[in-house]
């Protein structure tokens, strides 16, 4: 029997980064946001980099080596000087990605919420709304234990980050109800439960409201369509001189083809709540193979929790498949 599903959710850069199977990093204003548009329009390999500094180096190496790198980012939500273009998933091109063989980028907190993820030596995937669904997936087909990563700003939690990953709690949950939630992954489904309209919601994030000031407010409402991308940009090493740097390659066919109702709704661009539903498992199985045979396995949340969880849900299992005798 499967364990359950677990989620935990780092709201900031910075943060303690907790054991998981896999990190779902997260920087939908807007640099996973771009980065799952570069693999949309067929983009090459992507390389995050720490810094602008370190961008330009590694743009200029590769160059050197026979590559044409589109550089790109932001500081500041800007291009910086130098750059080819800045960090709008609109000004990515089907004609620019085709035109390079691959990309550099560097943004505020993105790239090192990427690189940071990768220090862990877990894998890594960039989700946001736009592939949201075959990021979960990819994920899933790693492990149970999902760990989503939010970029922030400046080390501290953003409100389109944490709606984002709700997002995501909330397609997990629709297929996997037995779904283990650690605290901060609570507190991102409900800031998901109560935004009403999604991208009125995003549109009100401090970055967001900056954003559309200084005149990419059309990235917010390209940055919320759900589940219109079946890339799943997936973080690889590739050898460099003596060591090793990240790279972001798409990995979406790396992994078993979405069930059919999922790439029906990922086709048709449905969102969560529209979606027929494969019959919910039955969602107690999980724990009950625990309970069973006492298997211990790795909590998110607090033991006690779980411990309280667990005999409630066997006491209403119980209740459930005695009424259902009765019935019978
Ligand atoms: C970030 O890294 O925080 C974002 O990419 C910022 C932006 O694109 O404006």
């Amino acid at each position: 029997m499967a364990k359950p599903v677990e989620a935990d959710v780092v709201l900031a850069c910075g943060e303690h980064l907790p054991a998981v199977d896999v990190w779902m990093v997260i920087d939908v204003l807007r640099a996973t946001t771009v980065i799952v548009r570069w693999f949309e329009l067929g983009g090459g390999d992507l390389y995050p980099a720490a810094s602008v500094g370190a961008a330009r180096d590694l743009a200029r190496k590769l160059s050197n080596e026979g590559e044409t790198p589109l550089l790109m980012g932001e500081e500041n939500a800007i291009p910086p000087a130098g750059f080819d273009l800045g960090n709008s998933p609109l000004d990515l091109s089907r004609e620019a990605v085709q035109t390079h063989s691959c990309a550099v980028m560097a943004t505020s907190n993105g790239t090192k919420a990427l690189l940071d993820a990768a220090a862990t030596g877990t894998p890594v995937l960039a989700a946001c709304c736009r592939n949201a669904l075959a990021a979960l997936e990819h994920a899933l087909s790693i492990g149970s234990r999902i760990g989503l990563l939010c970029a922030g700003r400046r080390r501290r939690p953003g409100w389109d980050d944490m709606l984002c990953a709700g997002l995501l709690l909330a397609e997990l949950r629709r297929d996997h109800p037995g779904l283990v939630l650690a605290d901060s992954a609570r507190l991102a489904l409900l800031a998901w439960q109560s935004a009403g309209s999604f991208q009125e919601s995003m549109a009100s994030a401090d970055h967001a409201v900056f954003l559309s000031k200084i005149g990419y407010g059309a990235d917010i409402a390209f940055a919320c369509e759900q589940d219109v991308a079946s890339v799943v940009p997936m973080l690889h090493e590739k050898p460099d001189g003596d060591g090793m740097i990240a790279v972001l390659r798409n990995s979406a066919g790396d992994r078993p083809n979405l069930p059919r109702l999922r790439r029906a709704a990922a086709a048709s661009g449905a969102t969560g709540t529209h979606r027929r539903r494969a019959p919910a498992p039955d969602k107690f199985a999980s724990f009950l193979q625990y309970i069973e045979d006492g298997a211990q396995y790795f909590f998110l949340g607090s033991e006690g929790r779980k411990k309280d969880s667990l005999e409630k849900k066997l006491r209403m299992r119980q209740g459930y498949s005695d009424r259902s005798r009765t019935k019978d």
